[in-house]
């Protein structure tokens, strides 16, 4: 079974277009060739990262990015097994947001407070509420098999 983790993080520094495009370049490259799909949401310095794949292949990744130095306040909201992947087409899809959209993903994700056994249905509707932000435009999809 495929794990997905989602994290959120805040850029040290803004990203210029130049820096964001040569990170997504990259993380295409290394996620495509180790089955890794997901999607990178980022608005004003905050930024959302779906993540989806083996889970031992995804927990190497995370570590990696966790101490990226080019972020902080790495935290992580969703870490569980998922019956199908949700971005599956993209090596790292990627999307801005309205910060009102990153305020109801955020706020979602904080409902998550809750007791155990009621978070599986709110880690669902977090994936699905990115995956309507995440628009299925030709410029972003990428393959995540080539
Ligand atoms: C916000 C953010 C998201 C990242 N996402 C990915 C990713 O999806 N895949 C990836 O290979 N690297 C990603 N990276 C880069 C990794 O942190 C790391 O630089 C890269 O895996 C190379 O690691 P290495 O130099 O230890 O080999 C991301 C970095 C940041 C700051």
């Amino acid at each position: 079974m495929d794990h997905c983790i989602v994290y959120v993080s805040s850029a040290v520094e803004l990203f210029t277009e130049a820096e964001l495009a040569t990170l997504l370049l990259q993380s295409r490259h290394h996620n495509s060739r180790t089955n890794i799909t997901g999607v990178l949401l980022y608005v004003h310095g905050s930024i959302i990262q779906i993540l989806e794949g083996q889970k031992d292949v995804i927990d190497a990744l995370y570590s990696r990015i966790e101490v990226d130095s080019r972020h902080s306040n790495v935290t992580l909201v969703i870490d569980r097994p998922i019956v199908e992947r949700q971005f599956s087409f993209w090596a790292m899809g990627y999307e801005t947001l309205t910060t009102c959209q990153l305020e109801e993903i955020k706020t979602l994700m904080h409902l998550e407070k809750q007791p155990q056994n009621s978070r599986a249905s709110t880690d669902h509707l977090v994936l699905k509420l990115i995956r309507t932000f995440f628009h299925d435009t030709t410029e972003i999809r990428f393959p995540a098999t080539t």
